[in-house]
């Protein structure tokens, strides 16, 4: 594998092995045992920016990072460009990158708006990243699916959105909405199932 270092805004990473986020997986336990495997970079669990918003004890306990080595990234969901903004107000002076979730499949999280929902209102997209970097006092990523299904693969129309509005980097998760975990991830059109 070809290592290699790596700058998100101002945060240098040692090298370009990421942990990627997962709800009900990278909790604190996760993150310190894996961050001892060598990954630059362990993210939070998805975080409701509503949970943050509504002062929810259990919202604000997934962000627990105390006595972890540094750097970390938080990630926060939701559909509410304000609430978005809060969400990332509080949790940039917990964590050095904030990450935006745009590729949640679960149904009770896409009924909502929020996760993968959003690749399906571009314009939602931009308001979303412009308040979060506005408030946020850490770099601004965003994880997203190729796109909503195979009729709506916006992951590079989006992507270019999204740099435009201030992220400084961009995670692609190759698969849709609709292929859930499903079938092999790529960034072109998946026939087989
Ligand atoms: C149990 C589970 C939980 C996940 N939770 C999140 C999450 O909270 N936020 C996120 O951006 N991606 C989440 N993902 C997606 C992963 O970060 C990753 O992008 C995806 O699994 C694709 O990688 P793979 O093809 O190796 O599975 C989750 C995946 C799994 C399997």
């Amino acid at each position: 594998m070809y290592l290699k270092k790596l700058k998100i805004g101002n945060v240098e990473l040692e090298n370009n092995i990421l942990l990627a986020p997962m709800a009900g997986v990278t909790d604190k336990p996760f993150r310190m045992i894996t961050k001892e495997y060598g990954p630059s970079l362990v993210g939070t669990e998805m975080v409701s920016s509503k949970g943050l918003y509504y002062n929810d004890d259990k919202t604000k306990l997934l962000l627990d990072t105390e006595n972890e080595k540094r750097p970390i990234s938080a990630q926060i969901f939701g559909s509410d460009p304000e609430t978005m903004g809060y969400a990332a107000k509080y949790v940039s002076k917990l964590a050095d990158i904030v990450d935006i979730n745009m590729g949640c499949p679960a149904p009770k999280v896409v009924k909502n708006g929020d996760g993968s929902k959003l690749l399906l209102n571009l314009s939602l997209v931009e308001e979303i990243v412009k308040a979060v970097v506005e408030n946020s006092e850490v770099p601004v990523t965003v994880k997203m699916r190729k796109g909503w299904d195979n009729n709506n693969i916006v992951a590079v129309e989006a992507a270019k959105i999204i740099e435009k509005a201030g992220a400084e980097a961009i995670t692609i998760h190759g698969r849709t909405r609709e292929e859930y975990y499903l079938r092999k991830s790529g960034l072109g059109y998946n026939k087989e199932s």
